[in-house]
């Protein structure tokens, strides 16, 4: 039995939760979902956008799904991504057929440091002349990051990891990157996976140009932001990109769209980044085979193109979907 702590936050947070935990429901898995407030209508209703109950909940158990939250986003995720020292940021570039996107054959896992690099608020500061950002790179931070990149291409069959950075002008910060890169690099050889790099400007090009030969992709907190939104770009739109947080002892597992108040209430948003946010959860909880078959139920139902919602040209709601994703299984 896995403890979940369940999320749902604000406007379509709601409905595509409700939409996921329907099919996690039907999987054969036992949980225990907790409910727990977060966002614009916890703080309106409570005074604060994350209570600490919330905090302690989501420490306490195996993994959290979050659906969305509004203005309060900053206060809440990111608050939860740094008490719960979430240090990976993994986010999947992958095309599914029946979707808008631009190649259909890129299967990408971008392994994005989540802790420092160049967004590290404290470090920033004002200046006489305008304003300083410092970019800090730690051995541990970044030696901890590339390990699990390399334990995720291990762990998930896949043969090539590619460190991403700038070192031939950032020398002293990523010139460690790339050297942490090639020592842990050199551990994994022969374990059948090789290692390569390339510089962060010429990658953002080569994702549209050959995307395709990218397996894992590890790289620092600034690079992975950008690149991970050039890849959701590159495979069809916010509607269908999952993500997961995952840090020493919690795991946090939550679409990449906001709450999105324009259409919150018409039961048209698509569940997709959701559900996949959810089978992220389950590969992290060790369940591979539930993964993989909630996966091709995903697959099944955006190919045939039939029970699709709006954003995907179709014409069902997001229960809908939810429900055909659910037989499909
Ligand atoms: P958004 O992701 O909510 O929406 C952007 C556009 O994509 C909208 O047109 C929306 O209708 C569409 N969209 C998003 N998800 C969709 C789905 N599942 N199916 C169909 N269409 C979808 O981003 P926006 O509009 O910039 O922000 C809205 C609110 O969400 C803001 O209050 C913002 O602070 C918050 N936000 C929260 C995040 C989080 O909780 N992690 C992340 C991003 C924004
Ligand atoms: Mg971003």
């Amino acid at each position: 039995m896995y403890e979940i702590t369940v999320i749902p936050g604000d406007g379509i947070g709601n409905e595509v939760m409700e939409a996921a935990i329907n099919i996690l429901d039907a999987l054969d898995i036992d949980f225990n979902f907790t409910y727990a407030k977060a966002g614009d209508d916890c703080l309106e209703e409570t005074g604060v956008a994350l209570p600490d109950e919330t905090l302690e909940l989501v420490k306490a158990s195996d993994a959290c799904l979050f659906g969305a939250a509004g203005e309060s986003a900053a206060d809440v995720i990111v608050k939860l991504r740094q008490s719960l020292k979430l240090f990976a940021n993994l986010r999947p570039v992958k095309s599914y057929p029946g979707t808008k996107a631009l190649f259909d054959n890129l299967d990408i896992m971008i392994v994005r440091e989540n802790t420092e690099g160049l967004y590290k608020a404290d470090t920033e500061e004002e200046t006489e002349e305008g304003a300083i950002a410092k970019r800090i790179i730690t051995r541990e931070a970044e030696e901890r990051i590339i390990r699990y990149a390399y334990e995720y291409a291990k762990s998930n069959g896949k043969t090539k990891v590619a460190g991403i950075h700038k070192a031939n002008v950032l020398k002293k910060s990523d010139g460690l990157f790339k050297k942490i890169l090639y020592e842990v690099g050199e551990e994994y050889k022969n374990q059948g996976i090789e290692t390569d790099d390339f510089y962060v400007d010429a990658t953002s090009m080569y994702l549209i140009t050959r995307g395709s030969e990218f397996e894992v992709i590890v790289t620092t907190n600034l690079f992975g932001d950008i690149l991970s939104d050039e890849g959701a770009g590159l495979v069809g739109g916010l509607g269908l990109i999952p993500s997961a947080n995952i840090g020493e002892n919690n795991g946090l597992f939550e679409p990449v769209h906001g709450s999105a108040p324009d259409i919150a209430g018409k039961g048209i948003a698509n569940p997709i980044a959701m559900i996949l946010s959810a089978k992220m959860m389950l590969d992290y909880l060790g369940e591979k085979k539930e993964a993989d078959r909630l996966e091709n139920a995903i697959l099944k139902v955006l190919s045939e193109g039939k029970d699709v919602t709006p954003d995907l040209d179709g014409n069902s709601s997001t229960m809908e979907m939810s429900e055909a994703i659910k037989k499909a299984l």
